[in-house]
């Protein structure tokens, strides 16, 4: 098959096209590198792929056929987002608009990649699908979530309204390699603190709950959700879940390293706790992660010890 990826070149995305390649499709990866990097396919030597430097803002006319878009393209973690309010709204309200359409001329099936952020400050946990989340529309984080809330509407209503066969994944917190060090999440956050023998920064008293997905069971899951035929949101994530402050322990330990854990103010809507209900994944994808914390958090730490070796 043809399939298109957006966001392609960003952490994610450039792991999806690696699964894709590997299945014998064809990729084109369409991308801006507004908030991704090159580097990221660079490793790819296959004839079957193809990049595109383009913002989904803008449409996008193709010759060729197109049988599945992935769109992935936004900006994805808060530092990103909050330095690019207004391009991360549009990718969100435009980009997905545009992509919609292409799949509509193109009678492609469509993907979004949407967030655990469309439940916000969730008031019940874990959160279902059935949940419709408490969000601060005009709090710095809404432009993300509304963005992402937005395209999850327009999704639906080409579905709806024009038969478009969509899908909608609800991404929670994935890491592994290809993540930017000083993209602010808190796995690359903790470990490039921990290996520059830095202290590590606990928001808030570390009582917030996250769970931590490995990137290889991310994929596989949106995977699975691109060939189901199921047109609802969907969650996909790592039900497992761990205070920030157990979590801050357990970099220090697998690093080795003992740094001092030091704690400032907590941002703004920041999420007190997030994980997923991945009772539909199990039943209708028969899709859980296999990838320990522990393996995951080892991988991700030897890919940062590469990152930095390099900026030596
Ligand atoms: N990583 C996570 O934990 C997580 C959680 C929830 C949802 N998601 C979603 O998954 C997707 C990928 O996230 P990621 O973590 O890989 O982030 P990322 O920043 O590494 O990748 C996003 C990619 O989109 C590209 N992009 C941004 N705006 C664009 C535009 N206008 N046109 C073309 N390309 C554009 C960026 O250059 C980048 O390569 C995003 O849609 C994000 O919202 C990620």
């Amino acid at each position: 098959m043809k399939i298109l990826v957006t966001g392609g070149a960003g952490f994610i995305g450039s792991h999806l096209c690696d699964l894709l390649l590997a299945k014998g499709h064809e990729v084109l990866c369409v991308d801006n590198l507004a908030t991704g990097n090159k580097k990221n396919i660079v490793h790819i030597e296959n004839d079957n792929f193809s990049f595109i430097r383009h913002n989904v803002t803008k449409p996008l006319y193709l010759e060729e056929k197109i049988d599945w878009i992935f769109h992935l393209a936004s900006p994805a973690s808060p530092i990103d987002y909050l330095e690019l309010p207004i391009p991360t709204l549009k990718v969100g309200a435009l980009g997905t608009h545009n992509m919609l359409g292409l799949a509509k001329e193109k009678n492609a099936r469509f993907l979004l990649a949407s967030t655990s952020e469309v439940y916000g400050d969730p008031l019940v946990n874990p959160q279902s699908e059935e949940y419709w989340g408490n969000v601060n529309p005009i709090g710095p984080r809404g432009v993300y979530d509304e963005a992402k809330r937005f395209a999850e509407a327009i999704t639906m209503a080409y579905h709806r309204y024009h038969g478009v066969e969509t899908r909608i994944v609800r991404i929670f917190n994935t890491y592994g390699p290809r993540m930017r060090l000083n993209d602010g999440r808190v796995v690359p956050n903790f470990i490039g603190q921990a290996l520059n023998g830095e202290d590590l920064t606990v928001y808030g008293d570390g009582s917030q709950t996250r769970s931590f997905c490995y990137v290889s069971d991310e994929i596989e899951g949106i995977y699975r959700l691109m060939m189901s035929d199921y047109s609802d949101p969907m969650n996909i994530g790592n039900p497992e879940e761990h205070t920030v402050l157990e979590f801050a322990h357990f970099i220090l330990k697998l690093t080795g390293k003992s740094s001092k854990i030091i704690f400032r103010e907590l941002p703004e809507d920041d999420p007190k706790q997030r994980r997923p209900d991945i009772t539909k994944a199990r039943k209708i994808l028969n899709w859980e992660p296999k990838v320990s914390l522990e393996e995951g958090i080892r991988n991700t730490i030897r890919y940062f010890e590469g990152v930095l070796d390099t900026q030596m």
